[in-house]
């Protein structure tokens, strides 16, 4: 087993005692888009990855998805609703502007005794959750804390922007965070950074104080959510590889310690060109965008829970997750498992 240094420790251990992950049924192909857009599969396949993504139904929304995947949560690390103190959602398309996400939640589980509040952070939502969930856990504060990204992107997606419209899907994926003293070291580090300046490159305008929906908006677009694709692309590759370097330098260890590296799903070509650049073998890269394409803060975690369920990270395991997104933010956590 790799040895690793604990940059902050605390009082106590936060390691993940539980995953689980919910997507909705209805799909869209690729196929599918080149009957809405001047698009190809082939195109889409080559410069993301992406074949399909799953899209909410009328009766499916950013809290239904989120608290499914919390139930399956819990029942993996076999504890109750009632056991649960603190819930953090991370979304960037909530139930409403208010309340909260995580208090409808918090509701529909039952899980009376925690307190819960959303996290705004883009595709870096769940790595700030996590990070923030650590700190109440190894410093005593809390014995346990649900960590759940939660995402219906497809109502703010532009259906007639074939830039924008291929790349997103929705879904929910959430992680049981419990206090420990021994065994596994759980959350080891985390790494969380942010560029405001950077907000133009990825944005959606409308809903907030500055283009209220209340109010006509000069351009009936910013309704919808707009990226400037190539130079996202750009930041991306630098920041998550700056974010390795710095995850394993602080916890004193070698890209051959990592068992899995599990990025948000963006672009398969951007996961490819950041494997390469930190000399990891394709085995330990974690790629699902295939099935879900871009799901924000949805991904790490529905990636994380798929990845165990395949069997693909054993006891004692070392896996780096890391993101970035808009804001701009980005952030990393090292977990062993
Ligand atoms: N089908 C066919 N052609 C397309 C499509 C499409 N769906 N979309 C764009 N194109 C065209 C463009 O119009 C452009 O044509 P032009 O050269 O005639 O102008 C051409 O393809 C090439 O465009 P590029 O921007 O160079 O394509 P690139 O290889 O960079 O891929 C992509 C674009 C996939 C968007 C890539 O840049 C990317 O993944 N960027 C990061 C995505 C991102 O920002 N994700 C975060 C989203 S925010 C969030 O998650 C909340």
């Amino acid at each position: 087993m790799s040895e690793v240094t604990v940059p902050h420790p605390g009082a106590y251990r936060a390691v993940i005692a539980g995953t689980g992950s919910c997507v909705p049924a209805k799909t869209l192909s690729n196929e599918d888009f080149t009957r809405m857009v001047d698009t190809s599969d082939e195109w889409i396949t080559t410069r993301t990855g992406i074949k399909v993504r799953h899209i909410a139904g009328a009766n499916e929304t950013t809290a239904t998805l989120a608290a499914e995947a919390a139930r399956i949560a819990l029942a993996d690390a076999g504890m109750a609703p009632t056991d649960i103190e603190l819930i953090i959602v991370a979304t960037i398309t909530p139930e409403m502007v208010f309340p909260s996400t995580a208090c409808f939640v918090q509701h529909y589980l039952g899980a009376h005794k925690a307190w819960a509040f959303d996290l705004c952070a883009a595709c870096s939502g769940f790595v700030y959750g996590l990070a923030t969930a650590r700190e109440f856990v190894v410093s005593g504060r809390y014995k346990s804390a649900l960590v759940i990204g939660a995402e219906t992107l497809s109502k703010i997606t532009d259906y007639e922007d074939r830039n924008s419209c291929v790349l997103f899907g929705d879904g929910a994926g959430a992680v049981v965070v419990r206090r420990s003293s021994d065994g596994p070291l759980g959350v080891v580090y985390s790494s969380s950074s942010s560029d405001g300046g950077g907000w133009t490159s990825l944005n959606c305008q409308a809903y907030g104080s500055r283009h209220p929906v209340s109010r006509p908006l000069d351009d009936p677009k910013k309704i919808f959510m707009t990226i400037n694709g190539r130079e996202v692309y750009q930041l991306a590759v630098r920041r998550i590889v700056e974010m390795v370097h710095e995850c394993l330098e602080c916890c004193r260890l070698s890209i051959d310690d990592i068992s899995m590296f599990i990025p948000h799903q963006m672009n398969a070509r951007i996961i490819e060109s950041v494997a390469k650049r930190i000399d990891l073998r394709p085995e330990r890269v974690f790629i699902n965008i295939d099935k879900y394409g871009n799901t924000s803060a949805a991904s790490i975690p529905i990636a994380l829970d798929e990845c165990r369920r395949q069997g693909k990270i054993r006891s004692g395991d070392i896996v780096l997750i890391v993101a970035f997104g808009a804001g701009l933010t980005w952030g990393a956590s090292v977990i062993q498992f």
